[in-house]
């Protein structure tokens, strides 16, 4: 059996890395994609899931991650920065280990998902917690990494939407030409600006639907959001850092970006976990959420990326889930618990 191929390895000649580069790599990337057939028949169009809570820590973060982290071994540097919700933190922490830099990350008191700070605090990074949100912990960051010779990996480093940009090439290599829509949740706006770039390499159109919050939802409003809030905590962002860029990929591709309800988030979790077997985050969730809530738009074959595993937030799923039957250690009452 031959190992499993990272991101930079296979899709070199589309990655800025040449052949001598250091890879800081653990197999991300080639997640699978699997066919909806409960949410296709609910839609009236071929639907397929992008599970990117597949990638090594769990979350699309990892091909962005991948790239950067690579290309700051490349330049020299010791240690790693980045702002997040988590899942970016969850990454950088990894990645950090991985390459033997240190690493720092910033995320917003009381808003980061168990999974996440257990995953960034296990891989020995530095984890501070700001009394504010991630819009102020990316502002500080930014001003931070001026002053001090840190690699901010953030996704306005543009080696992460280099290796974010892969998860298009994967798509096409699996649907070809065929794909109509890709519905993405939108946060702090580089995925979707990455899909759009890589998109664009293939000569493919997709149409992007992009999916926010309702609590925390700038670029539908039009404005920043000074007070994000939402359950989904990844996305919990009022001023996305690729807000231009986003803007012009949704205009390009004639698609849309709109709003979905914390209900309507957690709605589409459940039908997730409960009619496809998949469990995925909230935030991953939005994406099926705005498809059930607008519809195909039209679309024949559409993708839904969903971007982190459901383990990473175990809390929103037991807060979601129904109870456990407790039991007496015989018999009768196992057959009571089991079919009653
Ligand atoms: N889904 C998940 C699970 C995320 O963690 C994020 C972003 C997004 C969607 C949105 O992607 O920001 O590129 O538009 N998480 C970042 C973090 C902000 O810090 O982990 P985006």
């Amino acid at each position: 059996m031959s190992a499993r191929v990272g991101l930079i390895e296979r899709f070199r000649e589309r990655l800025p890395f040449g052949p001598d580069d250091p890879v800081v790599s653990m197999g991300e990337g080639s997640t699978p994609l699997v066919e909806a057939r409960a949410l296709s028949e609910r839609v009236g169009a071929r639907v397929w899931l992008k599970l990117e809570g597949l990638n090594p820590t769990g979350s699309f973060k990892d091909r962005g991650m991948c790239c950067a982290v690579s290309a700051a071994v490349r330049e020299g540097s010791e240690a790693v920065i980045c702002a997040s919700t988590g899942n970016t933190a969850a990454s950088a922490a990894a990645y950090a280990a991985r390459a033997g830099l240190r690493g720092a990350v910033i995320v917003p008191e009381g808003k980061i998902a168990t999974g996440k700070l257990a995953q960034a605090l296990v891989h020995g990074a530095r984890v501070v917690v700001l009394h504010g949100n991630f819009d102020d912990a990316l502002r500080l960051v930014r001003e931070l990494v001026e002053h001090h010779p840190i690699s901010l990996v953030n996704s306005v480093n543009d080696y992460r939407l280099e290796g974010q940009k892969t998860a298009a090439f994967e798509l096409v290599e699996n649907l070809g030409g065929d794909l109509d829509g890709l519905c993405i949740p939108v946060g702090n706006a580089g995925n979707v600006t990455a899909y759009w770039k890589g998109f664009q390499e293939l000569d493919r159109s997709p149409r992007l639907f992009g999916f926010q919050a309702e609590g925390a939802a700038p670029l539908v409003l039009g404005a920043p959001v000074a007070q994000p809030e939402t359950v989904a905590s990844a996305i919990r962002i009022g001023n996305p850092a690729r807000w231009e860029e986003a803007m012009a990929a949704f205009t390009a591709s004639r698609g849309e970006v709109r709003a979905v309800s914390d209900a309507e988030i957690l709605d589409a979790y459940a039908f997730l976990a409960q009619r496809e077997g998949v469990f995925c985050e909230p935030a991953s969730a939005a994406s099926v959420a705005g498809l059930l809530k607008y519809g195909a738009g039209g679309c024949e074959r559409i993708a839904c990326v969903l971007t982190g595993h459901g383990l990473k937030d175990p809390q929103t799923a037991l807060d979601r889930a129904g109870g456990v039957i407790p039991c007496e250690p015989d018999l009768a009452a196992l057959e009571r618990a089991v079919l009653g």
